[in-house]
């Protein structure tokens, strides 16, 4: 297991909120929950692709427990007034087995959108992917996710896009670690 790949770190987000990365653990499966659970019905919708108010226990249980290099996750967290950690973003992508494309997936929630942490995330997350020797990136985005879509191509990270069954997909390569 190389969590070392990802060092946890404080960030600042572009209006002064301190924020913790760190890679996820499985201890996390309760408070992926409670994420989902603070998220609009719409970043839910386009996170999940359906309208689910909670998560399976398998779901969470996958979500959180990753191998750090096949697989792996990157949280955002705070601290809640009672001093207990809160995870207010994700980021993670999944490796198609024995290749170097990799399936990425991230979401915020909304109290804390806008504010320049799915950049954040999905800049950490490239870099560590690339250091698991991962190339391309590929996500399914719906047509009116014009947030996801919006970030995206702020990054400049749209290098292919196809419409299939009412879905973008779309890949980008990653740029080379310095
Ligand atoms: C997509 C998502 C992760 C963006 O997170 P975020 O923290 O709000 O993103 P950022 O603040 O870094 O936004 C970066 C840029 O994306 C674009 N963007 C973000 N939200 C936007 C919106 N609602 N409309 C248009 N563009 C938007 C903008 O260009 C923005 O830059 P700007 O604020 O300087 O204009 C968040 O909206 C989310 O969790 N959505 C639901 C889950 C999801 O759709 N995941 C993708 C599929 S897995």
């Amino acid at each position: 297991m190389n969590t070392t790949a990802f060092q946890a770190r404080t960030i600042e987000l572009r209006d002064g909120t301190k924020l913790q990365l760190r890679p996820i653990v499985p201890e996390d499966e309760a408070l992926l929950h409670e994420a989902v659970a603070a998220m609009s019905e719409r970043t839910v919708y386009f996170r999940f692709f359906s309208p689910i108010k909670r998560m399976s226990d398998a779901l969470a249980h996958r979500l959180a427990v990753v191998d750090y290099n096949d697989r792996f996750a990157i949280v955002a967290t705070t601290r809640k007034p009672t001093g207990k950690e809160r995870i207010v973003g994700v980021a993670r992508y999944d490796r198609a087995s024995g290749t170097d494309v990799a399936e990425v997936a991230v979401a915020v929630i909304d109290e804390f959108q806008r504010r320049g942490l799915g950049s954040v995330l999905l800049t950490e997350l490239a870099r560590v992917g690339r250091a698991h020797e991962i190339k391309t990136f590929s996500l399914i985005v719906l047509p009116e996710n014009s947030e996801m879509l919006g970030l995206l191509r702020k990054m400049g990270w749209i290098h292919q896009a196809r419409l299939s069954g009412g879905m973008y997909e779309i890949s980008f390569d990653l740029p080379e670690t310095r």
